[in-house]
């Protein structure tokens, strides 16, 4: 488990997170929504140790601060930019190596099927392969080391909707494994899969609340984009019928037909 205890960070005299209180249970996935400049990605770099907070903690309930590093991957924004390595299998070993990782090989294996690819990669260039692919391969450097959690910061931008659906295949078949924060304005690929959505708002956390309880409306007024089920819950609202705003048009079916 994750806890941030009333953390606040500013950059400079700029304050970007404000009294921050959150939990995050181990094996779940979390999703953190927020319009540009929330402090979304700030909030990521705070929970994986990457900036200290001027105020508050963040604590691990089990494990101290050395540990925690190795427990934690970051997926930055377009992280096949940082790749440098000639094959695959160097890029994906590389992680490994970077953290000691004894049984490399066997890592390196399990690692590309946990994203969904395989072996046949391993002698490509890494620099070769479609957008999606790239960004599994860059998911697979991190999960080579067996971190218990892993921070994705927007892992769909840039991806065509079929390179989206072969990621978020992969974070569905990883909950349960790994513990996942998914900073994501692409609400709609994986709302379905979360335990918790979390809404930030210039630096403060609006809610924190399980998919099904989410104030749809306070999103939308914080300017992030909603889930197609609720725009089209909203546009049946404008017209006069009365019903609840859904996060999928299946749930929105089920809400039209009570
Ligand atoms: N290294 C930095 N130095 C100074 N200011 C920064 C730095 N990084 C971010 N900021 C500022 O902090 C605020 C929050 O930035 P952050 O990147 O955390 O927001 P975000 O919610 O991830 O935004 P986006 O949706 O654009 O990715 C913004 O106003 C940003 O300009
Ligand atoms: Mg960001």
């Amino acid at each position: 488990m994750i806890v941030l205890k009333n953390v606040s960070f500013s950059y400079g005299g700029l304050d970007v997170l404000k009294k921050c209180s959150l939990q995050f249970e181990s094996g779940e996935t979390h999703l953190i929504i927020g319009s540009t400049a929330a402090g979304k990605t700030t909030l990521g770099l705070l929970i994986a140790q990457l900036l200290k907070p001027d105020r508050g903690r963040v604590v691990f309930p089990r494990g101290n601060i050395k540990d925690i590093r190795r427990e934690m991957g970051f997926l930055f924004q377009f992280p096949e930019d940082l790749f440098f390595n000639e094959t695959v299998y160097e890029e994906i070993a590389y992680g490994a190596k970077r953290h000691h990782i004894k049984n490399i090989e066997e890592r390196v294996h399990s690692a590309i099927e946990m994203v969904g690819l395989n072996d046949d990669f391993f002698m490509k260039s890494p620099f070769n392969l479609s957008e999606g692919e790239k960004r599994l391969v860059a998911l697979a450097s991190i999960l080579v080391w067996d971190p218990s959690w892993i921070i994705l910061d927007e892992p769909f931008s840039g991806l065509d909707w079929q390179a989206r659906e072969r990621l978020v295949k992969t974070i569905k078949e990883l909950k349960g494994e790994v513990g996942i924060i998914l900073i994501s304005h692409h609400i709609d690929d994986i709302i379905e899969y979360v335990n918790q959505v979390i809404l930030l708002v210039e630096g403060e956390i609006a809610f924190a609340s399980p998919p099904d309880e989410v104030d749809w409306d306070m999103v939308f007024e914080s300017g992030c984009d909603i889930p197609y089920g609720v725009k089209m819950a909203k546009r049946l609202r404008d017209n006069g019928i009365d019903v609840s705003l859904e996060y999928s048009i299946p749930r929105l079916i089920q809400a039209l037909k009570k």
